[in-house]
Order: structure tokens, then sequence, then C-alpha cells
């Protein structure tokens, strides 16, 4: 191994704590703290000058920042076009450059491969068929599909004509997608007839179709998938349901990329919060294009003969940043994968990672945590010494995961970049840097050059080292936060800037400082859960389950599981008179999954006598989440039932006195 692989030198004096080699300090754009101190002198200048870098303007902005709380702006009267500068920038230097290549869940189907200037042709020639369908500037369109190119390709031609999507994560149910189309009043979907997953044809058109009973859908748009004779049955509607590929057929490929202002929505991504309706979170186009790129670029040291994956799904807001808008600013190659990691088996994505020479690999915890449990064998079949830099994003990582991911995967050579950030955050806040370190198992990092974090108690005072507190970000806010809840001010205000004031954007994130720089996160404060480290909220959980018409009333809370982070747990109280059964708990799940989608199933449905509340009658999850880890259970005082507390210890079968 020559010394240009190896990335990361065990510092000597502490433990546990890596830095980076000399030679990726050489490599890495930045590889002295200079950078944060600089930007937190002035943090409109930083962004300012890194928006200059990033994007190409087609107006330059007369303003860099103005608040008006809890609204704040970026780049004031700049113009853009996000799929310009996602493609039609790189043209002339890197038209030949492989920009995405797609894996195909079964073996037998070759990837697909294309250049920048490919994927520009087939996006002009999207853009045009929106044009035609109506599909004007500021209309939405719904987006329903998988991990296949046609994917980032509808959603940069939403973006070149200025229309807003919506992406909703394919193994969502129907019914799911149905609630995002009525709220945000999509025009146009976008789905296709089905996919791969676990060597299983899923027919998504079918589940589309119940979206596409909503009242503002006028045209439904088919990718067709699956080649030759599809294994599932497509029924098109007339007059409603139209083929892609027919479209694509004679659509000129001339499109002249729409600029739109800077705090423009680029699109709205769907996320839970402690409601059971999601919430459509608003991201503009300039701040969250900077931030993008800026994050792309930084976190993960990205250079021209980077081959990038995230290997995140395009339906959640790592895959909007990181398998779409990031990676393809920055003109980089990136990989994108269809199905299932164990197809055929737990050696695909090191036999992809391998095939396509990664060297920058992104992913999930929960997805190493399972990695680690099925065995170093699959790994060490693979030559993964392309690899440079591996990153995670989503929930906290454990030691032991940080450690197998560091040393299997990148074979002690690698740093592991934890990332967190938000559906909310349209970017990574808080991380280590490739050039900079310090990589520290459990510990995220340090806050963004340019954004200003704190961690504060419940009476809003700085908590002190070892202290948990609440995650907050301070004023000139980030510029990729969201700019809204879709058609709800009141919920933007509440959730965000409700609990210190509208000049602190709340997080719902426990964190507390390892050192004077690093934060380490404890994991979420409100009701919100991460289930192999999707995001899920109780409340919609137990919408689905009341929706039951033999149940009166449901709590669901999250229980910790050693290889999805956290699962589902469903307490469920039935109409006076009706019997509990299995048939009956495995009819719920069955609801939840129609419902939601497969993630949201509760691994449990214990069936009781009542639920703790408070006197005003508000269901207290914390005393059955923290029965389910045998942990104190604190004050029954404020409860008006305090009675059913040791009813339900019994039941969930509580150790501690
Ligand atoms: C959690 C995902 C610990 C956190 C990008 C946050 C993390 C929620 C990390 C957002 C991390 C994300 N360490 N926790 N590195 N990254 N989280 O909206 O609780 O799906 O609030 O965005 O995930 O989840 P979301």
């Amino acid at each position: 191994m020559t010394d240009k692989t190896k990335w990361v030198v065990k510092d000597p004096k502490r433990k546990k704590v890596f830095l980076p080699s000399p030679a990726m300090k050489k490599r890495a754009y930045f590889s002295s703290t200079s950078l944060y101190t600089t930007a937190a002198k002035n943090p409109k200048k930083f962004w300012g000058d890194m928006a200059k870098e990033a994007i190409d303007w087609k107006q330059k902005w007369n303003k860099v920042y103005e608040e008006k709380p809890p609204y704040f702006k970026w780049f004031l009267g700049g113009k853009l076009n996000v799929s310009y500068n996602c493609l039609d920038r790189h043209l002339e230097k890197r038209g030949n450059k492989v920009a995405m290549i797609w894996e195909a869940e079964p073996l037998g189907e070759r990837e697909r491969k294309y250049t920048y200037r490919g994927l520009y042709r087939e996006v002009c020639k999207f853009s045009n068929v929106l044009r035609k369908l109506g599909v004007r500037k500021g209309d939405r369109v719904g987006i329903y599909l998988p991990m296949i190119p046609e994917t980032m390709i509808v959603m940069l031609a939403c973006a070149r004509i200025g229309a807003i999507h919506s992406v909703v994560f394919s193994a969502f149910s129907g019914v799911n997608f149905k609630k995002r189309v009525d709220d945000c009043e999509a025009k146009v979907l976008i789905t296709c007839d089905g996919y791969w997953r676990r060597n299983k044809a899923i027919n998504l058109k079918s589940q589309a179709d119940i979206a596409a009973k909503a009242k503002s859908v006028k045209k439904v748009v088919v990718v067709k998938r699956f080649e030759g004779k599809s294994p599932v049955k497509v029924v098109m509607k007339k007059g409603r349901d139209l083929w892609y590929h027919e479209l694509m057929e004679n659509a000129s490929e001339d499109s002249k990329p729409v600029p739109v202002e800077s705090n423009t929505p680029l699109f709205l991504l769907y996320t839970s919060g402690t409601t059971g309706k999601p919430k459509g979170v608003i991201h503009d186009t300039g701040g969250y294009l900077t931030q993008a790129y800026l994050t792309t670029k930084l976190d993960f040291d990205l250079h021209d003969d980077d081959v990038f994956w995230c290997t995140a799904d395009v339906g959640w807001i790592t895959g909007h940043t990181y398998a779409c808008y990031g990676p393809l600013s920055l003109g980089a190659t990136m990989v994108i994968y269809e199905g299932s990691p164990d197809m055929p088996d737990w050696g695909r994505l090191w036999a992809i990672a391998d095939k396509f020479d990664v060297s920058v690999f992104y992913t999930a915890p929960t997805a190493i945590r399972m990695f680690k449990k099925m065995g170093k064998k699959w790994p060490k079949r693979y030559d993964l010494s392309t690899l440079r830099i591996l990153g995670t994003v989503g929930e906290p990582i454990d030691k032991e995961t940080w450690d197998w991911y560091f040393d299997y995967i990148g074979h002690k050579r690698c740093p592991v970049i934890d990332t967190w950030w938000q559906t909310e955050t349209g970017g990574t806040l808080v991380n280590a840097l490739p050039g900079i370190g310090p990589f520290i198992p459990t510990v995220a990092g340090r806050p963004f050059p340019g954004t200003r974090a704190a961690i504060l108690d419940d009476k809003g005072q700085p908590v002190k080292k070892g202290e948990t507190g609440y995650l907050v970000f301070k004023s000139p806010f980030p510029p990729g936060l969201l700019r809204g809840v879709w058609k709800n001010p009141k919920k933007y205000k509440d959730t965000y800037w409700g609990e210190y004031g509208n000049r602190t954007y709340f997080t719902a994130d426990g964190a507390k400082w390892y050192d004077k720089h690093n934060i380490r996160i404890t994991g979420r404060v409100d009701d919100v859960m991460k289930v192999a480290g999707h995001r899920l909220s109780s409340a919609e959980v137990e919408d689905a389950i009341t929706s039951h018409p033999l149940v009166i009333e449901s709590a669901v809370v999250p229980k910790p599981d050693e290889i999805r982070g956290q699962v589902p747990i469903a307490f469920v109280v039935l109409r006076p008179g009706i019997k509990e059964s299995e048939a009956l708990g495995i009819e719920l799940v069955k609801l939840v999954r129609k419902v939601i989608g497969p993630t949201a199933k509760p691994h449990k449905v214990y069936f009781v006598e009542g639920l703790p509340k408070t006197r005003s009658g508000k269901i207290m999850r914390r005393f059955l989440r923290s029965m389910l880890v045998n942990e104190k259970l604190g004050d029954k005082t404020t409860l008006q039932n305090p009675q059913i507390v040791d009813y339900l210890k019994k039941v969930v079968g509580y150790k501690k006195k």
C-alpha cells in the first residue's frame, strides 16, 4: 500500500481519536481549523464567497442575507437555475465524464452509465415533456419513483422549468403518497410500472393509482422500468396516464433553463413531526444548492477523480442532497443502486464498490450494524482499496459499529465522517472534515464552518461541558435551512422557533459538548423515531392504528433495536367488549403497512386497558418508552390515572422497582 492511500493516523496521546494523515491533509481542500475561525468572524461573507464559487449565477444577488424572524433569506435578488448548475455548466469540461452509474438489482441486468452530456439531453427532453403537459413555474409535481436514473432526470427537469417537486419514498404506500399529493396539490405525478426489491417485482403503479385520485392530478407519467414483458400488471387510465418513453420519443432536446430568484422553492419534502400529518418542508433554490455543493465538496473532500456513492434512497433528504444535487452540482461521478443490500448475498454493496472503484461511501449506521452482524467475510471478498472516505448519517452511531466500519470497510485507512443533520437543514451541519478531523467514534464533530450551533438547557442557558441539552442554531441561519412548511406557517413557527424564541432554530435533538468544539448527539427529544434510519412519528403510526374501527386509542413508542436502531411498539386500547386476539394484532400491523408503508410496522402490539395520561388528557408516551427499557419511570403525580402504571409494568414485564 502506498502512502497515498493512508488517510488517517491515530493520535498517540488520546485513545480512539484519529487525525488526518499528511497525505489526506495535502489532498484536502482545507486542512487547518483557520477555515472555521475565518468563517466565524463573518459568516455572511463566508457564505457569500462560497455561493460565488458554488453557483453560476444568472444574476448576482443584491443583498447577501436578510432576517425577518422567524423568516430569513439568502442571496436576495440573485437568479439561478439548479439544473443549469448541475448539467449545462459542466458540458464544456466534463461533457464526456460519467455523471451517474446505475446498478440494477438483478445481476443479469447491465448497469447504465450517463455522461454529463447524456444526462443533460434526457433532462432537457423531459423538461419539454413537462412543459407540454402544462407544468409551469411554481407548479407542484409529485414524484413516486425508486432508485432508477429517471428519478434524478425528472427531478432535474422540474428544476429546469422552475416547477417544485415533491418526491415520496417508493416504499411508502399509495395512501401515504396521496396524503402528500393532496397537501401540495400536485398537477402531475411521475411514477413507474414497478421495480425489483429482494428479487420481487413490486407493482408501484397500482399504488400510485391511489394517489392519482387526488383532485389536483391531471396527468400521470409512467416510466417503464421493466424491460420486455412486465412481471407486474399495469393498468393505464385513458386520458390520464402516459408512458414516459412515448412522451420522450418526440421531445425536443432544446430547453432553456428558467432562472429563478434564489429564495424560490426548489422542492418540498414531507417529513414526520410530532403530529400525525407529515409536514411539507420547503427548501429554497440558491441557499440549498450552496449548502448541498459545499458540504458535498468539503465533507467528503470530493475531487474530480472521485467516485461517490451515497446509498440513501432519494425519497429521503439524504438522497436529494447527496445522490442528486450535491454531487451533480460539483460535476462528480456518482453511483446509485436500485435494490437491497442482501441481493443475491451480503456482499452486494462491496461488489458494487469494487466494480465501480468507489472512493467515497456514505451510508446509515443501521446498514453497517447489519453488515457487522453478517460478518467480515463479505467485504473481505472484494477489493475496497479505492475507498478513501467513509460517511454515516441518520442516527447516532455506536462505538462498536464505528469501529467495525473503520476496520473492515475502511481497513483503518479511511476516516469515518459522522454527519448530523435533518430534512429541515437541507445539508449536513455537524461533522468532522477529512483534512482537519478529529474523527472520534460517537462524536459527530464540529458545526459546519459559517454556522453557529449552541447547546441550551431548559431555560435557554448554554450547558456546561458534559451536560446534555438541546441543540440549536443561531443567526445567521444555515443557507440550506428550511424556509417554511407548505401551507402551514403556524407549524413552521411552533415547531422550529417556538422553543427559544424566533431567533433560535430548535432541532429537537439532544446533544452535549465532547470538548470545546466537538458535539456528541444524543438523539431526538420529541416523539420522532428513527427506524432503520427512517424518520417516523409516533402520532403517524397511532393515527393509522386508530383508523381501525375496533380501536379506541393507541400509543406508539420506539424501543431500542440492535440492528434497526429503534423499532415502533404499539399499545392499543380496544372498544369495550372487544376481545384481543393474535389475529387482530396482525390485522393492525397490516393496516399500518397499508396506510404508511413497511418501515412503520409495529414490532409488537400490546392490547391494554388504558394509557398513561396527563390531567388534560395527553398521552404520556415517555412512561411507555422508559418501561420498555426498564428505566426509572419518573414522577407519576402528574398523571390523571397513576394506577395504570403498575398495570402496564406487568404487561410489558418491567423489571425495575
Ligand atoms: C437524526 C436525516 C445522530 C437526528 C439526514 C435528526 C442523527 C434526525 C445523525 C433527522 C447523526 C441524523 N447522529 N443522529 N449523525 N444524523 N440524525 O430528517 O435525530 O430523516 O434530528 O434527516 O436524524 O432525520 P431526517
